[in-house]
């Protein structure tokens, strides 16, 4: 079976309590469940980290990339300042989704941008949980149209 990516950055562990106004009531073991519903239904299987420690992403990214196919990515914190992450992300060559649940381009300046925004296939932000759905999807349609 193919492999997904799924890689959450620091503080994600927190949703549901978070912010909620901002990043919702789900937790993150509501969305990795239907990511994996998700990934399940279209035929992948899915391989999740959360971690608040930009190496343990860059770890999990490179003992997983090669026998992976695609992967959704939240960056959180780290999309904003880690030029490390963004090498993991360029270095995986994977078929890779940026993923916020905040619209952060309406949010303070700094969130604006991210330093892997441009490495990626696409970002989806602003729509909440189910944006990781939508990055799952997008990466079978993309497999499978070889955009
Ligand atoms: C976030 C947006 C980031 O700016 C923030 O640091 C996060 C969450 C989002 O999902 O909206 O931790 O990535």
């Amino acid at each position: 079976m193919q492999k997904i990516l799924l890689v959450n950055g620091p503080n994600l562990n927190r949703l549901g309590k978070r912010e909620p106004h901002l990043y919702g009531s789900k937790t993150l073991a509501d969305i990795e469940s239907a990511c994996h519903q998700r990934s399940m239904s279209l035929g992948y299987e899915l391989l999740t980290c959360q971690s608040n420690h930009e190496g343990v992403l860059i770890d999990f990214i490179q003992a997983n990339q090669d026998e992976a196919v695609g992967m959704v990515i939240n960056p959180a914190g780290y999309g904003h300042t880690s030029v490390a992450l963004r090498d993991a992300v360029i270095g995986s060559h994977l078929l890779c989704v940026e993923v916020h649940l905040s619209n952060t381009s309406k949010r303070e300046a700094f969130r604006h941008k991210t330093l892997i925004t441009d490495v990626v296939s696409g970002c989806i932000m602003g729509l909440g949980a189910f944006g990781y759905e939508l990055a799952i999807l997008s990466i079978d349609q993309q497999l499978k149209e070889k955009i």
